[in-house]
């Protein structure tokens, strides 16, 4: 696997990949759930291209930038392993030479939900993505659900702009228990760990009230929504075909879904 941080390194490795190319975008941390999105592209595709950047577009003042861990050669080492072909890591300065005037804006999906917790969260995420889509030229995008606002958005913009992009979602990578994979779960003690386990019990109710009486007995875990929605809209509604839940564990924001089997 080659690992290269300037637009001029990626471009010239980027031209001897062969086939139908695959991207992986991480923030790096990787875990499981990364590396399973990481082996589903290289089982699908001929080359699988996997980028490490923190983005600071997507990370609002007082959030977790600065203490977002920060790892890359054991990212580098478990993408090798999981198949990658070349790792993409570039330095804030590479990616963004001035700061953007010109932004991607996701809409009213940026707006609701995490966009209303994380207001210009989506905007941020989907600017990188556009650019590495650009920078990376993929044949195909790998997203987790785990993430389904955030893929959500990136289909739309794929679908509005017109993005020559095939995105493939893959389902949610979890802890025995339940917990979804998530580069934050470090910040949690044990106790906290036990706590957010919650979530997922109350994800399997299947049912808004539910979930939040469930979530209510917890009282280490302090629920910011836990919602039905129109999974490619992220429309409030009563017969959606996902539940979507977001809370405070301490200072740590965790997000987790469900997608409704019967809906
Ligand atoms: P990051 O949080 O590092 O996640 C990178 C990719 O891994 C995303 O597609 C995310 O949905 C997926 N992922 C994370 N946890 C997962 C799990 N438990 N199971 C399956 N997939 C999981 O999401 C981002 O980075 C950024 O916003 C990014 C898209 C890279 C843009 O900066």
């Amino acid at each position: 696997m080659k690992v290269v941080s300037t637009r001029a390194e990626l471009a010239e490795a980027r031209s001897v990949l062969t086939g139908r190319v695959a991207v992986v975008m991480t923030m790096g941390a990787l875990h499981d759930g990364h590396v399973e999105l990481i082996r589903r592209a290289r089982a699908e595709a001929d080359s699988v291209v996997v980028t490490v950047f923190l983005n600071p577009l997507q990370f609002a003042a007082g959030e977790d930038l600065a203490r977002y861990p920060r790892r890359l050669e054991a990212d580098a080492a478990l993408s090798e392993r999981a198949g990658a072909d070349l790792l993409f890591a570039p330095l804030p300065a590479e990616v963004y030479r001035e700061e953007p005037l010109v932004r991607v804006s996701a809409g009213p999906l940026g707006d609701v939900l995490e966009g209303a917790s994380r207001p210009g969260h989506f905007d941020g995420v989907l600017t990188v993505v556009l650019k590495l889509m650009h920078l990376v030229r993929p044949d195909v995008a790998y997203f987790g659900q785990k993430d389904a606002q955030q893929l959500a958005s990136i289909r739309r913009m794929v679908f509005d702009l017109d993005v020559p992009v095939e995105v493939v979602a893959v389902p949610t990578v979890r802890e025995p228990e339940g917990l979804a994979l998530s580069s934050r779960n470090g910040y949690l003690t044990p106790e906290q760990r036990a706590s957010a386990l919650v979530l997922s019990r109350a994800l399997a109710t299947g049912d808004v009230a539910a979930g939040r009486k469930l979530i209510d007995t917890e009282p280490d875990v302090e629920l910011d929504y836990l919602e039905r929605v129109d999974s490619t809209t992220f429309e409030l509604r009563p017969d959606g075909d996902l539940l979507v839940v977001a809370a405070r564990v301490g200072t740590t924001r965790l997000i987790d879904n469900a997608l409704l089997e019967d809906a």
